[in-house]
């Protein structure tokens, strides 16, 4: 009968020791967040709105009630700090390291300089890392992979350089991954990344980068929007995309690298595509006549590439369409007056191709148009000289140099602000 006591009183011990721990690590805990805070204050060299250096950041007041603070209830643990667009200047302490309760982490249009601290890696619970555009430099950590709840990382429009932790594709709850415009980065996009099934936007516009698109992403199947603007991709977009890989793709962004081949057969697969940006590559071959089914396309971004062919009438189908430039091509035939049913039209920009024909009166009566421009072509004929068929009370730009156009200048052009 002695034995089970003894057990009953090792349990209660065991007990007491532990909620005195508890007691003990819960006070040194928040100790520890004051003291990380106060580190943090302590590398600011700019305030300009006195916020953080000069407002209720002080020991006489609780830091849960410091401004861009804010604590989990019952335990009194810093669960986020936000001091984004302050105007603050100076770096991060490797402090932050020790907000251990830390979820989200937000100090993004600031002028923080120097590195990212490694030691946001020994935050187990942040799931929002947001310190876009500063000016940190250095590389982007590659143990950052060990906070496995990361869902957001934005680190885009800082001075970060190398390359992209080929680490980030351990973390497995990813959604958002942005880090556009760090143009000191190079290397290839990690085939890692495409081990993260939860990833739905990846920005790496302005990174530097270079290789192929890697044939690895295509296992991305929550991907929405991807985005690579990038100078010096190259080799073929990836077929096949949507029918068996990114069934929800709204936003295809490669513009500004170096793909070569075909406009891809498939792309009127991508049903959801919103924005469609292949410009400034070297695609050949022509517009394929089914990108007229993509019904909710709004953007569409053909220019500086090599196209030949002709602008298919399709195009008239997409009746969401807002934006299509087809400047800089070899595209040849006459403009479809098709486009005339694209009413909410804003963009139409097809100079510098080999069109001929006349301009298709129905195009004179798209009144969202903003911007016209058709200049470097071999357009013939007479602008409409009627005011009564003309109607573009938006119309900014119209520009239509150098092409056979003739007759007079119809006088409804003294509407307009810019001309020729
Ligand atoms: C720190 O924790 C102790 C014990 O849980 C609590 O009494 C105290 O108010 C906390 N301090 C701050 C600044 O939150
Ligand atoms: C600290 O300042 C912020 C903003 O001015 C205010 O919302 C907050 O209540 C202040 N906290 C205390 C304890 O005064
Ligand atoms: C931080 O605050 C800004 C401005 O109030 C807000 O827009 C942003 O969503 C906040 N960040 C997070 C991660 O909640
Ligand atoms: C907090 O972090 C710094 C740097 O990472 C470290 O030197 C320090 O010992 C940590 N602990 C406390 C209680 O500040
Ligand atoms: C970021 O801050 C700068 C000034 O510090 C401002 O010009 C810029 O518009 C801000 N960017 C955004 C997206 O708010
Ligand atoms: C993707 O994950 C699998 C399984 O964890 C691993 O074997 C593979 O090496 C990873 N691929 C890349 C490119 O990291
Ligand atoms: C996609 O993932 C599977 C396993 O999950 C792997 O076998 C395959 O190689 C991956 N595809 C690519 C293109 O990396
Ligand atoms: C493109 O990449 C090549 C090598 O792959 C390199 O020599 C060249 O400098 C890069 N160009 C740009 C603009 O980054
Ligand atoms: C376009 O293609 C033609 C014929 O294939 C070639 O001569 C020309 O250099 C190409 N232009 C560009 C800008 O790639
Ligand atoms: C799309 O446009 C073409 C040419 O204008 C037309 O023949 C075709 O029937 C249209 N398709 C749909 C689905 O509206
Ligand atoms: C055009 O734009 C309006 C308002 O932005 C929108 O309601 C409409 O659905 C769009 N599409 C068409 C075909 O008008
Ligand atoms: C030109 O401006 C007048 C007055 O603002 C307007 O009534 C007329 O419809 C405009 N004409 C065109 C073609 O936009």
């Amino acid at each position: 009968m002695e034995k089970p006591k003894v057990l009953l009183y090792g349990v209660l011990l065991l007990q007491f020791l532990c909620s005195l721990h508890f007691a003990v690590s819960s006070a040194n805990s928040n100790f520890t967040d004051q003291s990380a805070l106060l580190a943090i204050q302590s590398k600011l060299t700019f305030d300009p709105t006195k916020t953080v250096l000069g407002g209720n950041w002080t020991t006489t007041t609780s830091f849960c009630n410091w401004i861009g603070v804010s604590c989990s209830k019952q335990r009194q643990r810093v669960t986020a700090l936000n001091l984004s667009y302050m105007g603050l200047q100076g770096t991060i302490f490797p402090h932050v390291g020790n907000l251990s309760s830390l979820v989200s982490l937000d100090l993004r249009n600031n002028s923080f300089i120097g590195l990212l601290p490694h030691e946001i890696s020994r935050l187990p619970r942040l799931r929002i890392l947001v310190l876009q555009e500063n000016e940190l430099e250095g590389n982007i950590p590659p143990t950052l992979y060990q906070c496995r709840q990361l869902e957001i990382i934005s680190l885009a429009a800082n001075r970060l350089n190398g390359l992209i932790p080929k680490e980030l594709g351990l973390l497995p709850r990813l959604q958002q991954l942005y880090l556009a415009k760090n143009s000191l980065m190079s290397g290839e996009i990690p085939s890692s990344l495409g081990n993260i099934s939860t990833l739905k936007r990846l920005s790496l516009d302005q990174c530097g980068l270079t290789g192929s698109f890697p044939s690895a992403l295509l296992n991305l199947s929550s991907l929405v929007a991807i985005s690579l603007y990038d100078k010096n991709i190259s080799g073929f977009l990836p077929i096949d995309i949507c029918d068996n890989h990114w069934p929800n793709v709204q936003i295809f962004s490669v513009s500004y690298n170096k793909f070569s081949g075909l406009i891809p057969s498939w792309i009127h697969q991508c049903a959801q595509l919103v924005t469609l940006s292949l410009s400034y590559n070297s695609l050949v071959g022509s517009i394929p006549r089914e990108i007229g089914s993509l019904q909710y396309l709004e953007e569409l971004y053909l220019d500086g590439n090599n196209l030949t062919g002709t602008i298919p009438p399709t195009i008239g189908n997409i009746t969401n369409l807002k934006y299509l430039g087809v400047e800089l091509n070899n595209i040849q035939g006459s403009i479809p007056p098709e486009l005339g049913r694209l009413s909410n039209l804003t963009s139409l920009l097809f100079s510098s191709n080999g069109l001929t024909g006349v301009l298709p009166p129905q195009i004179f009566n798209i009144s969202s148009l903003k911007k016209l421009a058709g200049s470097n072509n071999a357009l013939s004929g007479e602008l409409p000289n009627s005011s009564n068929t003309v109607h573009l009370p938006n119309l900014e730009s119209f520009q239509f140099s150098n092409n056979h156009i003739t007759g007079n200048i119809p006088s409804y052009f003294s509407n307009f602000t810019s001309l020729f």
